[in-house]
């Protein structure tokens, strides 16, 4: 759905767009992406396409993206402080509002215009915002009792950095972001070059879905 709502972004210069115009564009058949949006509900009009403005309206809502949400992060090193300074966050809905860390010297300084908590403060903090997804940019050695601390603080959402599995109770979601596996695969396909392609002429094999984990 991701991938049909960026092409729609790509395509506004027009009003309306076939199936087979949404197939050129992200690589799935247009049957497939007839059968994707059959999921969701009844869009467009058989034998003109879809209108680009209300289909896009709908993606966002399907994806959660027709809303604010507003996020912690916990860890502010290398990545962390990455992440905040990302624009694309913002712009996608995805607003930073908490940062956290246990690192004296970095408590109480500023980053992206906000001020670093103390981690110990997690909990209290968080329950009195509106945050409900977290993002984790600690080692991995820290990982799980931090995610302890953003359950009960209620967190339902986390996108874990760092390179550990870390264990939430059914009803939290984890989606685990690790860089040197992309790269694994993108070695394994230099070293194997009948292997299935990735790259952008087969889209389908190149996107998983998150992984819900118990
Ligand atoms: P870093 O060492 O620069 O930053 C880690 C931060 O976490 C520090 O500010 C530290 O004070 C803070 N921290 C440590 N324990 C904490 C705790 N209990 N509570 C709150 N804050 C705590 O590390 P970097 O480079 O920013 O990486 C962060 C994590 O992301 C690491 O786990 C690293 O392995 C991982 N990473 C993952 C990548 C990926 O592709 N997923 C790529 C690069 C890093």
């Amino acid at each position: 759905m991701f991938i049909y709502y960026r092409a729609l972004l790509e395509s506004r210069e027009t009003e309306v767009i076939s199936s087979e115009e949404l197939s050129q564009l992200t690589g799935f058949s247009a049957a497939q992406i007839r059968k994707d949006l059959t999921y969701f509900g009844q869009f467009g009009t058989p034998g003109r396409g879809y209108t680009i403005k209300d289909l896009t309206h709908q993606l966002k809502g399907i994806l959660g993206i027709d809303r604010e949400w507003e996020v912690a992060l916990v860890g502010m090193g290398n990545m962390g402080r990455a992440l905040v300074a990302y624009e694309g966050l913002k712009n996608q809905g995805f607003n930073v509002t908490q940062l956290f860390d246990s690192d004296p010297k970095k408590i109480g300084m500023f980053c992206a215009g906000l001020k670093i908590k103390n981690i110990d403060n997690l909990k209290e903090e968080i329950r009195n915002s509106a945050a409900r997804i977290a993002i984790l940019a600690v080692p991995a050695g820290a990982a799980q009792s931090v995610t302890n601390l953003l359950l009960e603080a209620g967190i339902k959402a986390i996108l874990n950095f760092a390179p550990t599995r870390i264990i939430v109770p059914d009803g939290v979601n984890v989606l685990n972001i690790d860089i040197t596996n992309e790269l694994t695969r993108l070695s394994y396909y230099l070293v194997q070059p009948d292997a299935l392609k990735i790259a952008d002429d087969n889209p389908a094999a190149g996107t998983e879905s998150p992984e819900p984990i118990a």
